[in-house]
């Protein structure tokens, strides 16, 4: 072969010549990578030392201080390298996707294009069953992050947790040296909890709900609840620290319900001082303020059979992956809100990089589109947190948050 794309290796076989690919890839000579991009795997080559991918490459290339890039042929490029099946959440010697140097470099249309790659990915992964993960920057796994099968909270800080989204995309070791594992809800419903004034933390030091998400939980129940009327029936998944049933309750609603499923907290409810304890449910008509002690999967088809429906539901577990909230605002929520009721989550899937962050909130749009719901976005400022260890992270052992905006999603019905 005369190809300088293809070179003999040490054992005589042929391999493919990598730099080749990544210097035309800079070049943004589509016509050069066309034949090569034919070979399986050749769109997501990686240099040994930098750890670019063609995609990298060509992304890197868009700025060039001294000469004048054509960012139509960059674009071309980028299309051509997707087209040709080049994976959109590889990172990087730096720990950086092509989305995200897209983003460190000012280059919106081609920052947009990986976003929409990452869609296309997920959705296709979603259609076969299952989500990928989208590991966050701290994980073991560092070739790529994921949409995982797409932790919902505050799991496993690899870009799939909500507060499993959230909290799962970044779980990462707070201290150097630390074993990092992934959380799971079985593992967390079976562990030992630890709760303090400003945080509940798992056996690991997860944080399972922290409080400086406490104006992230006002404004959730300001937006499920405009002007704040009396007497509406609502219904909150999760109780953790208690922080949005609180800011519930001050609004007087006719039905409260709780599904919590931790036995821990579930014990600290049934303390004769607990807010929510007991007192709290005789407060009401019988059944009308109510914790509901088991999980949501189990409790749900229960609320849907006794024709329960609600004006707000607000959805925020812990431990758990993409799939069960969408299998929650798919299966679920349709049956239990009122046709003209709020729906919200805790949206923290991806947060702990912001390609995955954008990623997982356009395949929530169109999941819950199918759903039959729309979903409009707040932006809430989240401010200065602190490094990984420090601040509002000292003794936590993963920072699961790292943006600067908190999207704020409230669904409705469509029509
Ligand atoms: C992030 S905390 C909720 C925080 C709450 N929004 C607040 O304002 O304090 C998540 C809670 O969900 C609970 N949980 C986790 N998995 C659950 C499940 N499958 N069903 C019900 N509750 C669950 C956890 O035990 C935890 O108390």
């Amino acid at each position: 072969m005369d190809d300088p794309a293809f070179l003999p290796d040490e054992t005589g076989g042929v391999n493919i010549n990598t730099q080749t690919i990544l210097l035309h890839a800079s070049n943004h000579d589509v016509q050069a990578l066309k034949p090569l991009l034919r070979i399986p795997g050749n769109a997501s080559v990686q240099d040994p030392e930098t750890g670019f991918t063609p995609l990298h490459a060509a992304i890197a290339a868009s700025e060039e201080q001294d000469a004048e890039v054509d960012i139509e042929k960059a674009k071309n490029t980028v299309e051509e390298l997707f087209f040709s099946g080049a994976i959109w959440n590889d990172l990087d010697k730096n720990g950086e996707t092509p989305g995200c140097l897209a983003w460190r470099l000012g280059q919106g249309e081609l920052y947009q294009m990986c976003v929409n790659a990452g869609v296309r990915a997920e959705m296709l992964l979603g259609l076969m069953g299952g989500y990928e993960e989208l590991a966050g920057e701290d994980s073991e796994e560092q070739d790529e992050v994921g949409l995982e099968d797409g932790d919902t909270e505050k799991n496993n800080g690899e870009n799939g947790d909500t507060h499993t989204e959230e909290h799962e995309l970044a779980v990462g070791p707070a201290e150097e040296g630390a074993e990092k594992k992934d959380v799971n809800s079985e593992d967390y419903l079976k562990s030992n909890l630890t709760f303090t004034e400003t945080a509940l933390l798992d056996e690991d030091s997860n944080g399972v709900m922290m409080a400086w998400e406490t104006d992230i939980m006002r404004k959730s129940v300001d937006l499920l609840l405009p002007d704040l009327p009396p007497e509406k029936r609502i219904l909150n998944i999760g109780f953790g620290m208690g922080i949005i049933d609180s800011m519930f309750a001050t609004t007087k609603p006719s039905t409260h319900h709780i599904i919590e499923a931790h036995p821990a907290v579930l014990l600290k409810l049934q303390q004769p001082d607990a807010e929510f304890g007991p007192k709290w449910e005789q407060r009401a008509e019988a059944g009308r303020y109510k914790i509901h002690a088991g999980k949501w999967q189990d409790i749900c088809p229960k609320l849907l059979e006794a024709g329960e429906v609600y004006d707000a539901i607000y959805f925020d577990t812990f431990g758990e992956d993409y799939s069960q909230l969408r299998l929650f605002f798919t299966e679920v929520a349709p049956g239990l809100l009122d046709e003209k009721g709020r729906f919200g989550f805790f949206n923290g899937l991806g947060a702990d990089r912001k390609v995955c962050y954008d990623v997982y909130g356009k395949v929530v749009e169109l999941d819950l589109c199918e759903a039959g719901m729309d979903v409009e976005w707040t932006d809430v400022e989240v401010g200065e947190l602190g490094d990984e260890g420090e601040g509002q992270w000292k003794g936590v052992r993963r920072r699961y948050w790292t943006l600067g905006l908190y999207r704020l999603p409230v669904a409705t019905f469509l029509g």
